[in-house]
């Protein structure tokens, strides 16, 4: 195993251990509201510099993007490699008690990513991959299905429940994907949702308005287990754009058509 995934490992099981523990009580939790609908908690804080300070033992130059205390490191600018965090993904599962959340780790190369780890603390299921070395769940390969058919196929979404600009376009294709597929399911985090693409528990999934952190690691395990993943251009570029578009090889092309007729001028790509 490469010593990168190795070290993500690591801190991503510290993140869970404790978001594991404070699971156990959250109606002591202090709650802050970041934005509307936008919560955060002392544990997402916690937990984030419990990572932080795992990869900076083993890697002090690289640089980091986290999603509570944004960029840091690497104030020269010159590190190749970045890491990009979500410590608690799902806060708002979190808070109500209900078992979907997950960290989220992924690290690029020169902004391409090299390694993942997406881990659920309440299944114990720890999601792996490597760029060109396949994914893995525990210890065991995972692969997409082998669903061809989007009619046939169990879809995952997000829909906006903060940021409304693209709702009525959202509601538009989610009402198509309600008649046309064999069901939809809006599980409330982003990374294991793609994770669980890669697992073959889903056969695609689209959410627009997503940040960096919420698809790195997810992607790389849809890459890495068969499948493909875009923005609604078609390209790569959904960390910038925050919209992601992920499936089996079948399912993603016929998602990715679905869904590009009902772009507008504001979501491009
Ligand atoms: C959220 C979850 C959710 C997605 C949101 C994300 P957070 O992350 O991934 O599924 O729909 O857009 O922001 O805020 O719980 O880390
Ligand atoms: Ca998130
Ligand atoms: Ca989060």
């Amino acid at each position: 195993m490469h010593p990168m995934l190795n070290t993500a490992i690591k801190a991503a099981l510290n993140a869970g251990k404790l978001i594991g523990r404070a699971s156990r009580d959250v109606d002591q939790l202090k709650i802050s509201v970041k934005q509307q609908n936008d919560f955060v908690t002392e544990v997402d804080r916690a937990a984030e510099a419990i990572i932080i300070d795992t990869l900076r033992e083993v890697y002090p130059s690289h640089a980091i993007l986290a999603e509570e205390s944004g960029t840091s490191g690497n104030s020269d600018g010159n590190s190749e490699f970045q890491w990009i965090i979500d410590p608690l993904d799902g806060t708002t599962n979190f808070i109500h008690s209900f078992p979907q959340y997950a960290v989220s780790i992924a690290v690029a190369q020169k902004g391409v990513l090299q390694h993942a780890v997406v881990y659920d603390p309440n299944r114990n299921e720890l999601f792996a991959a490597s760029k060109g070395a396949g994914a893995y769940l525990n210890d065991k390969r995972i692969r997409v299905t082998k669903c061809t058919k989007i009619d046939e196929a169990l879809l995952g979404t997000g829909f906006p429940y903060r940021i409304f600009d693209h709702v009525d376009t959202y509601l538009t294709i989610f009402k198509e994907m309600t008649r046309r597929c064999a069901g939809v399911r809006r599980p409330g985090a982003a990374s294991l949702d793609l994770a669980w693409v890669a697992a073959g528990r889903l056969d695609g999934f689209w959410e627009f308005g997503l940040a960096p952190w919420d698809m790195a690691a997810g992607a790389l395990l849809i890459q890495e287990a068969g499948g493909l993943v875009s923005d609604l251009a078609g390209e790569g570029n959904y960390l910038n754009t925050g919209n992601i578009i992920g499936g089996t090889p079948k399912v993603f092309n016929q998602l990715l058509q679905a869904i590009q007729p009902h772009r507008t001028a504001a979501l491009q790509a």
